[in-house]
Parts: C-alpha cells; sequence; structure tokens
C-alpha cells in the first residue's frame, strides 16, 4: 500500500513541543534498593517519588524548619521589646508547637511516638478528646491487643471485650480505671472545697499525670515538662461515665473549660513563632487552628487526616481554608498528607525529632 502523510492536525495535537523545563522541576525518582541506603536517606526519599510521598517530604521539611526556628535566626526588629532584645533569650526562644491527635491514635502504638515528643519537651502544648486522654492512664492499668476489624460486635459484647478499629479494649480495663480514678476525684473535689481552687481539664489531666507516675505515660511526662495538655470536650469517654457516677456518690466538682481557652490562645498569641502538628481531624484540629487565629495565624502547618473536603468538614479542610479564616497566615509554609496517621507519623517523627535519638540506628552500610 502506498504510504500517505501522517495527518499534520493529529501529529501537532500528538506531538506538542513542551516549553524548556524550569531549573526548579525536579526528577521523579524512586529509592534503589541495590544500592546501600541509610533510613534518613529512605525517607528523603520520598519527596521525589510523588502523590502522598511527595506530601511526606514535604511535612518532614516543614518539621524540621519548626524544629529548628530560634529567634536568634531572625534580625532585632526596631519595634523589639526589651525582653526579646537579649541575644541569650532570643537564642532560647523556639517556635512553639502545637500537637493535636484524635483518641483512637492513643489507643494506637502512635502513643508510644506521641510519649518520644513529650518526654523530650519538643511540643509546647496539646489538644485531643478525652479518649486521647483516658486510654493512655487504662494503658498503664492493663494492655489493648491487635485484634482484627471483622470481630462480631455482639459476641464482643458477650465477652466483655471492645473494639477500636482492629484493637481490643478488655471491659475489665475501664472497671481498673473506675478504682484508680474515682479516689482521685474525691481528693480533687475535697481540694476544691477546701481552698475555692476549681480545676479545668488541663489542670485536671496534669494531676492525673503526677497520679499516675509512670514513665510508660504521655501525661506523665507532660506534667514532668510542664506541657500543658488541653481536652475542651474531656467528658465525652470514660472519664465522663466516671465523672458522671461521682457526681451522684460525691457531687460538686467543677471543671472550667474558660481557663484552658484563655491559657491555650494566650499561649498561641505569646508564640513568637506557632506551628501546628495535626493528627486526625475533629475538635483537635479546630481547637488548635483556633487558637492561631489569636496571633493572625500558624507559621507553620502539617496535618495528616483522612477526611476529604468535599462534604465541608473542617476535619477534611485542607490547609488553604484556615487561610481563608486567619488560622495560618498567607504564604505559610503548610502540607495536608491524606492518609492514616498511624502509617505516615512514625516516618515522619523519624525523620526529624527523632533522627539523632539513640533508638535510630539503620546506618548506611559500607
Ligand atoms: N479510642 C477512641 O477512639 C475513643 C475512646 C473514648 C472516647 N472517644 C471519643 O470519641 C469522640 C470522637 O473521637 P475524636 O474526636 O478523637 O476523633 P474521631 O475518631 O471521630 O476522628 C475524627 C476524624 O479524624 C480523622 N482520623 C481519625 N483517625 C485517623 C487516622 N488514624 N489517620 C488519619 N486521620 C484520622 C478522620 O477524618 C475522622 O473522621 C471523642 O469525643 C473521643 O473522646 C474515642
Amino acid at each position: 500500500m502506498a504510504s500517505v502523510q501522517v495527518p499534520e492536525t493529529a501529529s501537532a495535537a500528538v506531538l506538542l513541543r513542551s516549553e524548556p523545563i524550569p531549573e526548579s522541576y525536579v526528577p521523579v525518582k524512586g529509592p534503589d534498593f541495590d544500592k546501600p541506603l541509610s533510613l534518613q536517606q529512605f525517607l528523603e526519599s520520598y519527596q521525589r517519588i510523588g502523590f502522598q510521598a511527595n506530601s511526606l517530604g514535604k511535612a518532614i521539611d516543614i518539621v524540621n524548619r519548626m524544629h529548628k526556628w530560634r529567634l536568634s535566626d531572625e534580625p532585632i526588629a526596631e519595634d523589639e521589646s526589651d525582653e526579646y532584645r537579649s541575644p541569650e533569650v532570643r537564642s532560647r526562644t523556639r517556635c512553639n508547637i502545637f500537637l493535636g491527635y484524635t483518641s483512637n491514635l492513643i489507643s494506637s502504638g502512635l502513643r508510644e511516638i506521641i510519649l518520644h515528643l513529650v518526654k523530650h519537651s519538643h511540643v509546647a502544648a496539646i489538644v485531643t478528646t478525652a479518649g486521647g486522654i483516658e486510654e493512655d492512664f487504662i494503658k498503664c492499668l492493663g494492655h489493648t491487643y491487635v485484634a482484627d476489624f471483622n470481630l462480631d460486635g455482639a459476641d464482643l459484647r458477650k465477652r466483655g471485650m471492645n473494639r477500636i478499629g482492629n484493637l481490643i479494649v478488655p471491659n475489665d480495663n475501664y472497671c481498673k480505671f473506675e478504682d484508680w480514678l474515682t479516689p482521685i476525684l474525691d481528693t480533687m473535689l475535697a481540694e476544691q472545697q477546701e481552698t475555692g481552687q476549681v480545676w479545668s481539664p488541663s489542670s485536671f489531666i496534669r494531676r492525673l499525670g503526677k497520679e499516675i507516675d509512670n514513665e510508660e505515660s504521655v501525661y506523665y511526662w507532660a506534667s514532668k515538662n510542664d506541657i500543658p495538655v488541653f481536652c475542651p470536650a474531656l467528658t465525652d469517654g470514660s472519664i465522663g461515665d466516671m465523672i458522671y457516677f461521682h457526681s451522684f456518690r460525691n457531687p460538686g466538682l467543677i471543671l472550667d473549660i474558660v481557663r484552658d481557652i484563655r491559657e491555650l490562645n494566650e499561649l498561641s498569641r505569646k508564640s513568637r513563632k506557632a506551628g501546628m502538628i495535626i493528627l486526625g481531624g475533629g475538635v483537635c484540629k479546630h481547637q488548635i487552628a483556633n487558637a492561631m487565629l489569636i496571633r493572625n495565624g500558624a507559621d507553620y502547618s502539617v496535618f495528616i487526616n483522612t477526611g476529604q473536603e468535599f462534604d465541608g468538614s473542617d476535619s477534611g479542610a485542607r490547609p488553604d481554608e484556615a487561610v481563608s479564616w486567619g488560622k495560618i497566615r498567607a504564604g505559610a509554609e503548610s502540607v495536608k498528607i491524606h492518609g492514616d496517621a498511624t502509617l505516615v507519623f512514625p516516618m515522619l517523627v523519624a525523620a526529624t525529632f527523632a533522627k539523632d535519638a539513640p533508638g535510630i540506628v539503620f546506618e548506611q552500610q559500607q
């Protein structure tokens, strides 16, 4: 058959020439497992894999920046207060990192990763929900077990087993929790009545952290390192059940959420630099973002969650929505990783806060 010309319009459409590639473009490339690779190099390779791996790479960069930042990195502004003119004070003034997480993450093994951050004072404040408080103490009294998403609910109920995703918590743990908590509630109520001191959720959590006196507890370390833990909805969990029972037996305990909103917002307002690291959505995400509004927005933001934005939920909102509200500063560094925090957060911490921790031993092999 005689050859005919390729139709010009089709070839022009398919073989459209590219503009020159801007110098800032980075080629996509995955790790090569046939070459020696340290853990840090492996984690850095995520930056060039694409999709959510890229977002992890960006999050590593943002967290490293917030961790490293000191006021001494910046020139002294003309209107700087006397307090912040001293070079020593400037080199001690760090970015305040506000860490938020949903309750289930304390039920999971992320508890130990969070504990590392609190034990080493890498964060300035925490916001979580009630389960995120009580499950930490309950784990000091009995184990949570790895199980299966498909276990039958009615059968588990008969056996006194509670399911959180693919984890199981024996109901006995909650009975032990009541035995531990009730006398503490009695003492706290007596102190309130004797001294007139009213408890807030954060001072309540600080007290429980002291009482547990156990290095395996996140809130033991928060209490020891004076890191405030805010839980605006402290009653929405087993702690609420115990406070409810206690209100019949020995009524009168008051928890003042006004004191806590003032403390959280003031900490934000006074932060010279502020970053958010938020795992999951709901109250823990918005309460921190809302506190950032008080200072006209966060400087650094890392969100890790599975929420989607099509339903208009705050849980699923990307950082740009928070920019529109003044909760993240325009032009600030931010990223959302779409994914399960149990997969992503251990890698993020290994590549940032814990990169020099003695526990990370996967050195490059020669
Ligand atoms: N262990 C528990 O989970 C537990 C225990 C007792 C009480 N509660 C109560 O249940 C209520 C709801 O819990 P909540 O507000 O902490 O959050 P939640 O479990 O309702 O999650 C809120 C959103 O966060 C995101 N998210 C949750 N887990 C995630 C993960 N692993 N990775 C990425 N994104 C994730 C999802 O978008 C989810 O819709 C709270 O009042 C809490 O006190 C929970």
